[in-house]
């Protein structure tokens, strides 16, 4: 299991700062959309000469297969390590997308997200008209049809999404809480040992990181328990 550091930080200085204090770590860092659309490109080279760190960036792509196909090629060419769309864009933008990129001879991970870790069923219900195992469980069929390499979701789906694609098909899981820290606006949270049982790949985590006055021990603490 791998851990994802979001860094949804208030300027460009606090991302470089988060990045030259967590220096050495194994870890991937999360830059997301309050982060890109300040800093842009400009922000992922300047972490990247920091350290060697792997580079998620987390856009939540959603448009017609065309406009998405031609975005994430152009995502493709960054130096970056994995981006996501949105699985509700459906199959003939997924398929779109990876016969773009399956045709260039090194692209990033592609995630799809399914239900955001901040949906509790209520509030999913009431936009999709259905319960959030059924609707992850058909976004992750789609994915992996198209040749995704894994899906966004709450560690409580992950299982599900393995046993309907198949054990190698990748999980990341936001809404991690490792040591009972506030849930904030995130409906769907677990901890580092229900990631583990529920075989989570990446698992996601930023507020409890970003916002504490030692991110680096937390960190620690965090790669120490996932070993
Ligand atoms: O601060 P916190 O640990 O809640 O941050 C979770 C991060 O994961 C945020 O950057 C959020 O945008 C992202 N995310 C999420 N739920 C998803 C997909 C991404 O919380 N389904």
């Amino acid at each position: 299991m791998k851990l994802c550091v979001a860094f949804d930080v208030a300027s460009f200085d606090d991302c470089i700062n988060l990045a030259k204090k967590l220096k050495g770590l194994d870890i991937w860092v999360k830059i997301g959309l309050r982060s890109y659309l300040r800093d842009g490109v400009k922000l992922l080279e300047a972490i990247k000469k920091i350290d060697d760190f792997k580079i998620f960036l987390d856009l939540k792509l959603y448009d017609i297969p065309n406009t998405m196909a031609d975005a994430c090629f152009e995502l493709a060419k960054l130096d970056i390590d994995m981006f996501n769309i949105h699985a509700s864009a459906g199959k003939s933008a997924m398929c779109m997308i990876m016969d773009r990129l399956n045709t260039l001879n090194k692209r990033p991970l592609v995630f799809a997200v399914s239900a955001l870790t901040s949906f509790d069923e209520e509030e999913f219900f009431s936009i999709y008209k259905q319960d959030i195992k059924h609707a992850v469980s058909n976004f992750s069929k789609l994915s992996y049809e198209c040749g995704l390499d894994g899906m966004v979701c709450s560690v409580y789906e992950s299982l599900l999404i393995k046993e309907n694609t198949h054990v190698n098909f990748l999980t990341l899981t936001p809404g991690i809480r490792p040591f009972k820290e506030k849930q904030d606006d995130q409906k769907r949270i677990g901890d580092l040992n229900t990631a583990k049982e529920n075989k989570s790949d990446f698992i996601v985590i930023g507020r409890p990181i970003y916002k504490a006055e030692e991110p680096r021990k937390i960190c620690e603490d965090v790669l120490k328990h996932i070993k």
